[in-house]
């Protein structure tokens, strides 16, 4: 018999005799004269009908046992469907004891519920759902860059630099280092973090191929507790040599955000209209919106200045050389009218080391862009760098960081260019495109939820 995925049993164009299908049991309908099953083995949202004779019936055979089924794979009479299979055989790889499997038949869990079992949530339609269009999106982003001609580079996961500077890291150390008392030497010999993104790296390479990218795990030390933020996320970054204006950098932010959103479009529509129809109802239909919408864009100081008009008191008042707050951001995407904003040049004392004094006063502005999204706030974060030697040189020198990178001034030193580049938050893109909630439901797995420390 051939082995067929359920999909490709789904999308079959002809019968055929002799086929062999295993998966998991989503449900199981006895009648008097017919058994009916439907099988799922993660390759489609849609499970394959099993129509079967009685006498196969059999005590192990319970939602979600695995089963391997053999049999002809024929036009289904049903309109909903294309194709049924017939089984011959039906083999219960693995019983399921229902009475203590979370998960139950015929039954739409909220995600909160399944969020308590990390290791079986995969097993319902939204989170295989989710799953399927995470790995997509994957690929997408991929083939986006290397479409594009930008190079893939695999930027450390250990590092010393604290690239934010934002002092919101994790350090490592051997377990024995743990135990013994803190000051003595470190396994790397200088302590090292997990970290908080790949830019600097990028830089590098940046200066040797142009234009580039990564797409890896980012970790950050900060409260675990918000909707929107993970201390392990996925970020996709990328640099570009020879760019001097931020109008190319929120380019390229666009680009990317409208090609893997197509593709995820064309790859999983019935994934993705699972979330529109019972996770995001309110905004039925709102990927294409999103995917067309226009965008809109604000410096930081007319951001503040619509913010002091606002009809609303805020919990944090506006102010010029403030951070905007997740009040502030919705206000400033519901004045323009529920679409994405583009913020540029933020207060020079707002931002990292690394972004370009914009030179509109002493040290008054830098050319950073932050993207708002509806309902997620700040999905991509992105700036042009300071390139000019002497600038960085004395930036260093005022937050007494010299030493640590005199090899990121050797960049200034050696063929040095204007060149600039942009974050994504991973988990942050599919929360916005779905609609998704919480930030625990766009991850394969949530850390240390419930009742299982995975
Ligand atoms: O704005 P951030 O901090 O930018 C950087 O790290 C730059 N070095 C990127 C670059 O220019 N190459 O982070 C980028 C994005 C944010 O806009 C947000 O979407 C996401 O990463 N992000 C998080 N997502 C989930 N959980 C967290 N704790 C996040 N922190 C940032
Ligand atoms: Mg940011």
């Amino acid at each position: 018999a051939v082995r067929l995925r359920v999909r490709e049993a789904l999308g079959a164009r002809e019968p055929a005799d002799a086929v062999r299908v295993q998966g998991w049991v989503r449900s199981v309908r006895s009648q008097k004269e017919v058994l009916f099953l439907h099988i799922n083995d993660g390759s489609s949202l849609e499970s394959l009908q099993v129509v079967a004779d009685p006498s196969l019936e059999n005590r192990d055979l319970t939602f979600g046992s695995a089963v391997e089924v053999q049999g002809k794979l024929v036009k289904s009479p049903h309109k909903m469907q294309n194709m049924e299979l017939q089984a011959e055989t039906i083999h219960v790889v693995g019983p399921c004891d229902i009475w203590s499997f979370p998960l139950k038949m015929k039954e739409r869990h909220p995600l909160e519920y399944v969020r308590q079992f990390p290791h079986l949530r995969c097993r319902s339609n939204t989170l295989g759902a989710l799953l399927r269009i995470r790995s997509e999106a994957t690929a997408g982003i991929h083939s986006f860059f290397q479409d594009n001609g930008y190079v893939h580079i695999h930027t450390p996961i250990i590092t010393s630099n604290d690239c934010e500077g934002a002092g919101e890291l994790f350090q490592i150390e051997t377990s024995s280092e743990a135990k013994e008392s803190a000051e003595k030497s470190h396994f790397f010999n200088v302590p090292a973090f997990l970290t908080v993104s790949g830019q600097l790296h990028l830089e590098v390479m940046a200066g040797a191929f142009t234009h580039v990218f990564t797409f890896g795990p980012t970790f950050r030390a900060e409260n675990s507790q918000s909707r929107r933020h993970l201390a392990e996320f996925y970020m996709v970054e990328a640099e570009l040599s020879f760019t001097e204006s931020l109008q190319d950098i929120m380019q390229v932010m666009e680009d990317l955000f409208k090609t893997v959103t197509s593709t995820v479009l064309s790859k999983c529509p019935h994934d993705v209209e699972l979330f529109q129809k019972y996770v995001a109802p309110a905004q039925k239909s709102d990927i294409t919106h999103k995917l067309f919408s226009s965008s809109c864009r604000i410096s930081y100081s007319e951001a503040v200045e619509i913010l002091k008009q606002a009809p609303q008191t805020f919990t944090f008042k506006p102010e010029w050389g403030c951070d905007l707050q997740t009040e502030h951001e919705k206000y400033l995407v519901k004045h323009c009218g529920e679409v994405p904003v583009f913020v540029v040049n933020y207060p020079y004392d707002l931002k990292p080391f690394y972004m370009r004094d914009n030179e509109d006063g002493p040290q008054h502005t830098v050319a950073a862009v932050d993207l708002i999204v509806p309902g997620v706030g700040e999905l991509c974060g992105g700036s042009l760098r300071e390139e000019r030697l002497p600038f960085l040189e004395s930036r260093l020198q005022r937050l007494g960081l010299t030493d640590a990178y005199q090899w990121y001034l050797d960049l200034r030193k050696f063929g040095s260019v204007p060149h600039g580049g942009f974050g994504m938050g991973f988990e942050r893109y599919l929360q916005y495109i779905l609609g998704v909630d919480n930030i625990k439901d766009v991850i394969p797995f949530p850390r240390f939820s419930h009742s299982c420390v995975l």
